[in-house]
């Protein structure tokens, strides 16, 4: 056979091995593992470099409405572009469903924002805001058949928190369908009482964003969800978890035998709540929900990758301007925290610093940094085995890295839309130096060469969590 591309002398690692092979890559997809790879019209040489699935990253915001006046740092093409740079090859965006308005609607306008525009591939979540007889009766149930195979509920968030009852009741149809609901879990009436206590004393710098969300206000609604998916018998993705009292709720629902998948991300192993505190507002450039919290939560969220309370390590990329009256520092937002718009770049930073921080100091080993980037979304999501594996037949969605390189984090060599990274300053070593999506060198050496567009939309099938095995939970 004559290959496309081959990658020689590479060290790979999937989710259960690492092993030196050379990788034969025909139409798009992996066609061959070893032998005789000779006859290839591209050759890469990988010697001491790590070849990889490419990262998805499964929780990542893009373009999405975000209230009067705001506007989100990154589009299509910014967004994926900088997942691209950062050794990503799928990336899982939301598409938010306006009070009122039909889930399709927003899926048009969503797929039109996206269309000729990515670098990476791309597949969507929904958000349900507002689940109306005929969007649970008639819409998500189409729109599951579609490949729309995931959704998220809010437990907080004024205009987007659901009801109990309406958490069941989408639920329901996840139950119904073979969907999977995913949950941010904060208690919004603890929120505002708090909120109230800390205007009443004037207390509304940045700082205030993490003290009217303590760990308590998470806690309480994870116990929540994961009651509510065990009373609607349903599984379950806790999204962006913070804390170690959150994980125990996940653990002690899986001892009673319920399938619920944890995530968390950089920012709770990376950031904590003195980062609010900055000088200036500066604060607001690390104002997220659920907000950082302190060392001993860092080290907890360390110790659930280890042990595998998680199963997904995702960026939660949400990036906003700070120094943009569109952003951070909205005309309301600069001067009452209440207004600053939630959410932290991080979608190109995300992998770096788990390889860093985690692979080279032995927290974690590159199978299990394989799993949490990149097959266990795939999995969970329904890509799986298309993406998220180098086997043959796979997609030749591979990162490969250069686990000697060190680099500080500096915003101006990153490619997003936002004008800050919450991680400026950090010494990371080990950076994906070519990425390489369906067979295409988009990125050489460091450079982009890739074009916009060559990323595409990719629907999904349901769940291995539904298929009775759990690839994940073991
Ligand atoms: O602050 C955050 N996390 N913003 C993004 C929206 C969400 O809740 O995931
Ligand atoms: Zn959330
Ligand atoms: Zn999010």
């Amino acid at each position: 056979m004559r290959f496309d591309l081959v990658i020689l002398n590479g060290t790979v690692a999937t989710a259960s091995d690492v092993f030196s092979a050379d990788i034969g890559i025909k139409d798009g997809v992996i066609a061959q593992i070893g032998g005789d790879l000779a006859d290839a019209a591209e050759t890469i040489d990988a010697s001491g470099k790590y070849v990889l699935p490419g990262g998805i990253d499964s929780h990542v915001h893009i373009a999405q409405p975000s209230g009067e006046g705001i506007v989100m740092a990154d589009d299509f093409e910014s967004g994926t572009r900088s997942a691209l740079m950062g050794g990503n090859t799928t990336i899982m965006p939301f598409c938010l469903q306006e009070k009122g308005r039909p889930l399709r609607e927003a899926l048009k306008a969503y797929h039109a924002l996206a269309e000729g525009q990515c670098y990476t591939d791309v597949s969507f979540h929904l958000i349900v805001s507002d689940p109306s007889d005929a969007v649970l009766g008639q819409e998500l149930p189409a729109l599951v058949e579609d490949g729309y195979t995931s959704f998220k509920v809010f437990m907080t968030y004024e205009d987007l928190r659901l009801s109990d009852g309406q958490i069941l009741a989408t639920m329901d149809v996840a139950r119904r369908t073979g969907a999977l609901v995913m949950v941010h879990c904060e208690n919004e009436d603890a929120i505002r009482y708090l909120i109230g206590r800390h205007e009443a004393e004037g207390n509304v710098a940045p700082t205030a964003h993490a003290s009217t969300r303590p760990i308590a206000v998470e806690r309480e609604a994870t116990h929540r969800a994961v009651s509510l998916a065990e009373v609607a018998d349903v599984p379950l993705v806790i999204v962006h978890v913070s804390n170690r009292e959150s994980m125990e709720e996940i653990e002690r629902a899986r001892k009673r035998g319920r399938k619920v998948i944890g995530e968390t991300c950089p920012q709770y192993l990376m950031l904590t709540s003195a980062d609010l505190d900055g000088m200036d507002w500066e604060g607001a450039k690390f104002v997220c929900s659920p907000p950082p919290r302190d060392v001993t939560s860092q080290e907890a969220c360390w110790d659930g990758l280890e042990r595998g309370v998680f199963d997904l390590f995702s960026s939660d990329h949400c990036p906003f301007r700070y120094d943009d009256t569109a952003g951070k520092l909205n005309p309301k937002g600069a001067k009452n925290f209440r207004h600053i718009p939630n959410g932290i770049p991080g979608v190109e930073t995300r992998l770096p610093i788990l390889f860093s921080e985690g692979v080279l100091t032995g927290r974690i080993d590159l199978s299990r940094f394989v799993a949490l980037t990149a097959t266990n979304q795939a999995k969970i999501y329904g890509l799986y085995p298309r993406k998220g594996t180098i086997a043959v037949g796979a997609d030749a969605d591979i990162a490969i890295w250069n686990p000697g390189i060190t680099r500080c984090v500096r915003h101006a060599e990153l490619h997003d839309g936002a004008d800050y990274s919450p991680y400026e300053g950090l010494e990371l070593t080990g950076w994906p130096i070519t990425v390489v999506l369906g067979g295409k060198v988009m990125v050489r050496d460091g450079k982009l060469v890739g074009k916009r567009g060559d990323g595409r939309y990719r629907s999904r099938s349901r769940s291995a969590l539904l298929d009775g095995r759990s690839p994940v939970l073991g």
